[in-house]
């Protein structure tokens, strides 16, 4: 497994190519307005990755790949840690440069993902530069002038940027892969759902972090720790995110703050459990949604399987149902256990696994850019 891992996580080749700059200006402090109108991107954008060198970043150099995003060229942005590092991209070396706030100058469009306040603080002088970011982090997500965007959801909303377009959170993107369809047919009101989330999505030290302790255990050795506050190995944690007073966590908290926004449906409620296990890669949701309209299995798999982005695996008689192991690495998350809800009317219970580095980060960040190239 853990073999597996480090391919997964620092097998990245990564490319170069020449890009012309674009005239999207913004001020940033004031509200600049949207972006030129009609605003135009060119064809063969100037990419650059901030926070390139961990566990999402990684991700998004190879999903430019592998979808083939014309890239003009790429620039890797991290840490002073990482200056000098070799990332490659189409067969050619790339080194990783500093993130500076003069780092942007040519650049078009920068997916980042070195956490909220990088973001915060980097993103405004991004957009000053005159460039399209997609931000991994929560910091901008809850901003009325930034869109909040899955694209097959709301592909639409990234025409309304001004100069800065949210990834969603994780959890809150697989879980409405599945739910967002089912609520376009039946109207959902309000879900009951617990996570089973992934440690890569803490980053590239929580998936040490693991390896290490699953060797000390074996090892007889005691357990050293640095990123979770217990052990993650042979253990599951109630906590991902920090706690609010209402004693739910931030993260338990977007699935129903992002999902009324992602779906334009202000008034969705969702009650969450997120849990962190020792999984190296794609989360997991176990979801109860009630409905406005009576919803029955063969009605919801019928959406479901018309679904993008969203395959169905759901022959539990053949013990066939979607987990982590399965789901890693695919761009498809996939939903199973679908069965009426025993304890709701109009109610479906489901379970819905997803790449949390893809799906929840890296190829949903890379489609918004596709959906940018899109705009006339
Ligand atoms: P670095 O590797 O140089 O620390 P992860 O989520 O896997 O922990 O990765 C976080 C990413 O964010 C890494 O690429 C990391 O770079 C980057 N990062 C963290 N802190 C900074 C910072 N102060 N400036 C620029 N990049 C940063």
């Amino acid at each position: 497994m853990s073999i597996i891992l480090r391919q997964n996580v620092r097998g990245v080749r990564a490319g170069d190519g020449t890009g012309r700059q674009i005239g999207a200006s913004l001020s940033t402090g004031t509200d600049p307005g949207p972006l030129s109108a009609p605003y135009v991107m060119k064809s063969s954008p100037h990419v650059a990755v901030v926070g390139a060198t961990g566990a999402v970043g990684i991700e998004m150099i190879r999903t430019l790949e592998r979808r083939n995003f014309p890239v003009g060229k790429l620039t890797l942005l991290a840490s002073a840690r990482s200056v000098g590092k070799k990332l490659t991209f189409r067969g050619t070396e790339i080194i990783v440069q500093e993130l500076t706030h003069d780092a942007f100058a040519g650049i078009d469009i920068a997916l980042f993902s070195a956490g909220g306040s990088i973001s915060r603080d980097y993103a405004p002088s991004a957009v000053k530069a005159g460039c399209v970011v997609v931000d991994n982090s929560s910091y901008f997500r809850q901003d009325p002038k930034v869109p909040l965007v899955v694209p097959e959801i709301n592909a639409a909303d990234v025409a309304s940027h001004h100069g800065i377009i949210a990834n969603p959170n994780c959890t809150t993107a697989i879980t409405l892969m599945a739910l967002y369809p089912l609520h376009k047919a039946f109207g959902v009101k309000r879900i009951f759902a617990s996570s089973y989330q992934a440690v890569s999505g803490t980053g590239a030290k929580a998936i040490e972090e693991l390896e290490k302790q699953v060797g000390q255990i074996v090892r007889g050795e005691p357990v050293t720790r640095e990123v979770y506050p217990h052990q993650i190995a042979f253990n599951v944690l109630p906590q991902v995110d920090s706690f609010l007073a209402s004693g739910y966590t931030k993260e338990e908290m977007k699935l129903e703050n992002e999902g009324r926004k992602i779906m334009h449906h202000p008034g969705f409620k969702a009650s969450v459990t997120c849990v962190r296990v020792p999984v190296y890669r794609s989360h997991s949701v176990a979801v109860s949604a009630e409905f406005e309209k009576p919803i029955t299995v063969e009605a919801a798999r019928t959406v479901l399987l018309q679904a993008p982005g969203l395959d169905v695996v759901d022959n539990p008689s053949a013990s066939e149902y979607p987990m982590p192991l399965h789901t890693s690495e695919k761009d498809n998350c996939a939903v199973g256990r679908i069965r009426m809800d025993c304890a709701m009317d109009n109610g479906l219970t489901f379970w819905i696994c997803g790449d949390q580095l893809l799906k929840g980060a890296a190829l949903n960040a890379v489609q918004i850019a596709e959906e940018l190239l899109k705009l006339k």
